[in-house]
């Protein structure tokens, strides 16, 4: 087994156990060095969005959760949790990072992929 935080070869990074992702809300950790954010879809899947503001970058995890959104504490863009649709302020939306369950572990890929 692998120790914790070290992923395979294909670049998945074990970052927390799936109770630590809220059913609404947020969790935030750090893989790699990236900030990532773990919320979960309207069927409460896992998913995982870059942790930083599209607007100037300042971390999500330092703003706050409100009506399923979640607000950056630098000039309040806000974001929707559950699609990282960007909801004000004409930013790009939050980009998805890949999701895979193994157990009860979640483990992340950080590098975002093709926009979707
Ligand atoms: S850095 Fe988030 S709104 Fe400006």
């Amino acid at each position: 087994m692998l120790p914790r935080g070290i992923g395979g070869s294909d670049d998945f990074v074990d970052v927390c156990t799936t109770l630590q992702v809220p059913a609404s809300g947020a969790h935030f950790v750090s893989a790699r060095g990236r900030d990532v954010m773990l919320t979960r879809g309207k069927d409460q899947q896992i998913i995982a969005f870059a942790g930083n503001c599209t607007h100037a970058f300042a971390p999500l995890k330092d703003g706050r959760i409100e009506n399923g959104e979640v607000v950056c504490a630098l000039h309040g863009a806000r974001f929707d949790l559950a699609t990282g649709r960007a909801r004000s302020g004409g930013c790009p939306n939050l980009p998805r990072l890949a999701v895979r369950i193994e157990g009860r572990r979640v483990l992340v890929r950080p590098t975002p992929g093709p926009a979707r």
